[in-house]
């Protein structure tokens, strides 16, 4: 239907317009873009899983290595040959990208239309309005307070057991490597009442695993509610419902936190503590505010009051100035912890950080490439060794689906997030089942359901 404005203008009507959201980066992205959901649903945008047939699509974007952004510009390429066949279809690029461009976007990506930065969500519906006669449209204003804590998210994959809550937003430890406190803005925690009942809600409707997000989680605190008071106040609504959170910062990870995670059985025991590198020196140029010894002490914490707990980590080599010597540490401080899982990355230079302007990217990428294959070796090493002392042991699992590679098993975690793999073709995703673990990879556990 369309209606005829007085300048003769065709303006389709509101309603029916759908809307495709593609989503890159980090998990409070893919949280981003559930609230993105339900603002345009709000103005009357119904939200489609595929971009053929959108009048409106929208990427929300990832800065955090140079390689997250070529992808997404050669997406961007894609999304010109439906525009081709549809010119009316609208762009947006929405989240890190577009606000550590802005403007500069516009011009070297012709088809975007709509820029739109992380606290300018709302905005969406008002910036799309003024796009009448091939105009463009750009909100990156950072906020000191926006935390969308009253619009209750869509959610995009309905029907899943796990389901995520952005708890905080923003970062502002600086990194030196790293573009988050650019493109997030200021650190800021959401109102806890909203959060405590919009996992009340999401248990409701049949979630039965929460993780609360934070680039810095455990610094979350509102008023006198510090994040482990929080956490206690989640992990009460339900003894059924499992909480995880991520990500933690060595810093803000206190004994009262761990002791918590210890008195709750349904909040997992599983934590994610990013290391980044094994070498003092290499950390105080990260500016990382941790020593070698003081993450390893951190770990003894986690051992002593959390003698079940995994921990999983992240791992940057050949940030600048990193030695042979600094990359033997990083190697040696894997062994040390043994960690159960790790991301791992090559240092890649974010325009206008800490490090792009005070360092030299000195270390050359054939020598990045060779350390992240050692540190990759190192991993899988570390992980099938974990997988092995699982062997023998019982586990309550929590049913996510059907597994990839055979119709007659399911798959799910257990509450040290490892993946388990056993037949069965009766239980349903939310049910937790107790599995015995017979087998392993390095990624999977596979198991058998015990009677
Ligand atoms: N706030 C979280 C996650 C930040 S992004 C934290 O503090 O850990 C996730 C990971 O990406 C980081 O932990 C880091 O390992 C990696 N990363 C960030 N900036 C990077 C860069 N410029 N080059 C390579 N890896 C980077
Ligand atoms: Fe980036 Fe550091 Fe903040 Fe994590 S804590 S988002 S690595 S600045
Ligand atoms: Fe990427 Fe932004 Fe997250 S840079 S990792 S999407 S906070």
């Amino acid at each position: 239907m369309v209606i005829f404005s007085g300048f003769n203008l065709i303006i389709p009507l509101k309603t029916n317009r759908k809307l495709y959201i593609e989503t890159y980066g980090c998990q409070m992205n893919f949280s981003d873009s559930e609230i993105v959901g339900s603002i345009m649903a709000t103005d009357g945008f119904t939200i489609v899983g595929q971009p053929n047939n959108a009048d409106v699509i929208f990427v929300n974007t990832c800065s955090i290595r140079e390689n997250a952004e070529q992808r997404i510009r050669k997406r961007l390429k894609e999304f010109q040959l439906l525009k081709k066949k549809n010119p009316s279809l609208v762009i947006g690029v929405l989240g890190c990208m577009a606000e550590r461009l802005k403007s500069q976007l516009l011009e070297q990506e012709q088809i975007v239309d709509v820029i739109a930065g992380p606290d300018a969500y709302r905005d969406l519906p008002q910036l799309l309005n003024t796009l009448e006669n091939g105009q463009k449209a750009m909100n990156v204003m950072l906020s000191t307070e926006e935390t969308y804590a009253d619009i209750s998210p869509v959610k995009l994959n309905p029907g899943g057991v796990s389901a995520f809550i952005s708890i905080m937003r923003g970062c502002q430890n600086f990194c030196s490597y790293c573009v988050v406190p650019y493109t997030r803005g200021k650190e800021r925690s959401r109102n806890p009442n909203t959060i405590i009942n919009e996992a009340r809600e999401l248990f409701d409707n049949g979630y039965r695993e929460i993780t609360l997000l934070g680039q810095n989680v455990n610094s979350y605190h509102w008023e006198n509610l510090y994040f482990a008071g929080l956490l206690e106040n989640v992990a009460q609504i339900d003894p059924r419902l499992r909480i995880r959170f991520t990500t933690s910062h060595p810093k803000n990870l206190s004994d009262e936190l761990l002791y918590t995670i210890a008195r709750y059985e349904n909040i997992c025991k599983s934590i994610h503590l990013p290391v980044q590198s094994g070498s003092t020196r290499i950390l105080k140029h990260m500016n990382r505010k941790y020593t070698r010894e003081e993450y390893m002490n951190r770990i003894e914490a986690i051992r002593r009051i959390l003698p079940d707990c995994t921990i999983s980590t992240d791992i940057i080599c050949g940030f600048c100035s990193e030695t042979e010597e600094d990359h033997k540490e990083t190697l040696s401080i894997m062994q040390w912890v043994a960690f159960d899982y790790a991301f791992m990355f090559k240092y890649s230079e974010r325009p206008d950080t800490l490090a792009a302007r005070s360092l030299q990217d000195d270390v050359s990428e054939e020598i990045k490439a060779r350390r992240l294959e050692e540190i990759i070796a190192m991993q899988r090493h570390l992980s099938l060794q974990s997988n092995k002392k699982d062997i023998g042991k019982n586990f309550s699992v929590l049913v996510e689906g059907t597994s990839k590679r055979s119709a007659t098993h399911l798959f799910g975690r257990n509450s040290q997030n490892k993946v388990i793999v056993f037949p069965s073709e009766t239980l349903k995703p939310g049910n937790y089942i107790n599995v015995i673990v017979a087998d392993c990879t390095a990624a999977t556990l596979k198991g058998e359901i015990l009677t």
